[in-house]
């Protein structure tokens, strides 16, 4: 590394707009087929990624993997339990360890608590991969595909319809960053985190939380779920029972504007979260933003490197 201070990219809330639209911007320029400014078009040959998944993962692992080899790198997987995490090796010394073998870290795990435990201790950037708290990787593909079909996020409305969850956390981040606004629909007993929604007050976030997905949706420009049943929740009836009322279907998605967009990070459930309808309608982006995971990670990947 090239400086003292490895470029961790951990939550959205963490960095600046400027940061945050310069990645968007090296997202997009990848995306085109463009080579980064003063760079080879493998402008990370002989760097490797260590990817530790203490979680199931189909997009984050591979598009990270493709990514580095895309790059000129490559990568490494760890799963949690095929690693000596398993048997009680600390995350501390895990990171000390990967930090003399690799040159950036990407870590999917549970608390986060873990995830800082990686990068306080690791002296090579370290990428959050998904936390029961944050998805930050994903909210950047997420409005890079936002951006690709609708112009700039600045200024639009993200509705948000189901379980206020670690996705919801980083929409919400994004949302003070990049100055749009997000309205949450969500039952009470699943609404965001008190600690979140203090956060949106300290940071004047034009973020709002109702129980009623119309209102949430009315005139939205994006709209947006996730699985009703996150990693590591209980898939209780109740649950099923209590987020009914915000599956968006056809009847939510027309109380968007009418060249709104549809969402989801995926893996998609067709009949709970989703309607088959919209899920596989003319308003889906679901397989661009799958897409995009790809192109971000890239960003994300050039920025810690420190290559832009
Ligand atoms: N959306 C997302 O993170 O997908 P995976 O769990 O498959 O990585």
């Amino acid at each position: 590394m090239s400086s003292m201070s490895p470029r961790h990219f951990l939550d959205i809330a963490d960095l600046d707009p400027q940061t945050l639209r310069h990645l968007l911007g090296v997202a997009r320029d990848l995306k085109a087929g463009n080579v980064l400014p003063g760079q080879s078009d493998q402008p990370l040959r002989g760097k490797a990624l260590a990817m530790l998944f203490e979680k199931p993962s189909t997009r984050t692992r591979v598009s990270f993997e493709v990514a580095m080899t895309q790059l000129g790198g490559h990568a490494v997987l760890l799963e949690g339990g095929g690693s000596q995490l398993a048997r009680g090796e600390t995350f501390a010394d895990t990171a000390r360890v990967l930090s003399r073998y690799v040159d950036a870290i990407m870590i999917r795990t549970t608390g986060d608590e873990r995830l800082r435990e990686v990068a306080d201790n690791a002296t090579v950037p370290v990428i959050n991969g998904l936390t029961d708290w944050s998805h930050p990787c994903q909210i950047l593909a997420d409005i890079q595909t936002i951006e690709q079909h609708r112009g700039p996020i600045a200024g639009k409305t993200v509705a948000w319809s189901g379980d206020a969850n670690n996705v919801t956390n980083s929409w919400i981040q994004a949302a003070a960053r990049l100055d749009f606004a997000l309205r949450i629909a969500c039952p009470p007993q699943l609404s965001p985190a008190p600690q979140i929604l203090q956060w949106v007050a300290d940071n004047a976030a034009d973020v709002s939380v109702t129980a009623e997905p119309g209102t949430a949706v009315a005139g939205a420009d994006a709209v947006v779920t996730d699985t009703w049943v996150s990693m590591g929740d209980d898939a209780g009836e109740s649950r099923h029972n209590l987020l009914a009322p915000y599956a968006v279907d056809r009847q939510l998605m027309a109380a968007a504007k009418p060249d709104a967009v549809f969402l989801h990070c995926l893996p998609a459930h067709r009949g709970e979260e989703v309607s088959a309808e919209v899920m596989d309608g003319p308003q889906s982006v679901v397989w661009d933003e799958a897409e995009n995971r790809l192109h971000a990670q890239k960003a994300i990947l050039a920025w810690c490197f420190e290559c832009v």
